[in-house]
């Protein structure tokens, strides 16, 4: 970047989470590049307050209110996001939502022709299609927050095609490889698994993430997720994507290319770099607070195979993602309600692939070739995991 660089709008959705504490931490950091235009969030109003009080934005969106008065100026309603998505002075949007709630907004912003800095990872995975059509018609681009995907971006610098499947379309690419911590569960026996606790799937060895992700990176939901999301990044089909287990969570993932060279890219497990490279890709910026990388530290790097048997919610994403059409939505929408009810406490870990193979089953072939259709197939896919016993 020059350093006569402009100040360019950021509107921050999902403002009060774990991604979205971090990039407050970035955008600050970065005040002579980046203004916040725009924040929001679900239900936390004293935390969205406070980091409006901080930032002035010109617009605050609290999705649930629950009945009671906002402050004055605020916007209320699941609207709110796409206004703080299509807001005018906003020339990326970082969507840090968790879940299929962040995908109207991912739509509506690439229609608007933003940059789309994705943590919503649920987006691509339930509207894949949809957002590939929203970025085509109206100019936007999606640079990926994912540490796996960013990993991938930085390995294939020079190697996107303008033209292609994909959001960002490889050529001279192999295979991708993307790597997995392998969860709290990584070492523990089917049957160990079986008597889970939430505290117990809560404990990740590496990375600390909201409740959701968190969940979805012990079952291995959260690679399931990732590989459809490379697939639909990337346009790699689905039998040159590999997973495999990494430990140590410091090579984000690889690349191989046609003539069998494997690059990587390595870093401390923090998401303070991804979420600055996606604010300035293709670009890089020089930034204090991105954890430095120590090859001594950090050794020894290892890597395993991961144990499909033991958890079985990675190859029925998989498997969901290579069919298409609804299933991938429906495994999402299933995977989501499955891990709500596994966070209060009415289904057991086994309960979570249990409930998203049964709604696979029923619903794989719902129509899914609008977005009325794949919101159907999400609801459809709740419904039938809130009846699972
Ligand atoms: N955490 C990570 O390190 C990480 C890494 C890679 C990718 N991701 C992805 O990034 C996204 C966010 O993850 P996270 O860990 O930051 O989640 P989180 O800590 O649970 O935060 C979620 C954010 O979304 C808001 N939100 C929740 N439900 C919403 C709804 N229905 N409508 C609008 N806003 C809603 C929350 O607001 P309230 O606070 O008001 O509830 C909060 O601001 C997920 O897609 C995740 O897969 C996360």
């Amino acid at each position: 970047m020059s350093s006569a660089a402009e100040v360019r709008g950021v509107a921050l959705l999902g403002a009060t989470g774990s991604i979205g504490e971090t990039a407050r931490r970035v955008l600050a950091r970065h005040a002579d590049r980046f203004r916040v235009v725009a924040l929001t969030a679900n239900g936390s109003r004293d935390a969205l307050a406070a980091a409006a009080a901080r930032l002035a934005p010109a617009m605050v969106g609290l999705v649930s209110p629950n009945g009671t008065p906002l402050p004055p100026g605020w916007r209320g309603g699941p609207e709110c996001l796409v206004e703080a998505a299509t807001h005018p002075d906003a020339a990326i949007v970082l969507n840090a939502v968790v879940g299929a709630a962040g995908l109207d907004a991912t739509l509506a912003a690439l229609r608007a022709g933003k940059r789309v800095a994705l943590a919503n990872k649920e987006s691509l995975v339930m509207g894949g299609a949809l957002v590939q059509r929203a970025a085509r018609e109206g100019g936007g681009a999606v640079v990926p927050v994912d540490s796996e995907h960013s990993a991938l971006l930085q390995c294939v610098s020079g190697r996107i095609a303008t033209e292609g499947e994909g959001l960002l379309p490889l050529t001279g690419v192999r295979r991708v490889v993307i790597t997995a911590s392998g969860g709290p569960f990584r070492t523990w026996s089917s049957e160990r698994i079986r008597g889970a606790q939430l505290a117990d799937a809560l404990a990740h060895p590496t990375w600390s993430m909201g409740r959701k992700i968190t969940v979805d990176s012990a079952s291995l939901a959260n690679k399931a997720l990732e590989v459809i999301e490379a697939h639909v990044l990337f346009g790699v089909p689905y039998d040159r994507i590999e997973v495999v287990v990494h430990p140590q969570s410091i090579v984000h993932s690889m690349v191989e290319f046609d003539d069998g060279s494997v690059l990587a890219q390595l870093g401390v497990p923090s998401m303070e770099l991804p979420i600055l490279y996606s604010l300035t890709y293709p670009d890089r910026l020089e930034d204090p607070g991105v954890p430095r990388f120590d090859p001594v530290a950090s050794s020894p790097l290892t890597f395993e195979s991961v144990r499909d048997a033991v958890f079985p919610t990675l190859g029925l994403g998989i498997a969901a993602g290579r069919r298409g059409g609804a299933a991938p939505a429906v495994f999402n929408a299933a995977n989501e309600a499955a891990v709500a009810r596994f966070l209060d406490g009415s289904l057991d870990f086994p309960g979570i692939p249990g409930a998203i193979g049964r709604a696979l089953e029923r619903l794989a072939d719902h129509p899914a070739n609008d977005l009325p259709a794949l919101l159907a197939a999400d609801a459809a896919a709740r419904a039938h995991v809130k009846e699972y016993r």
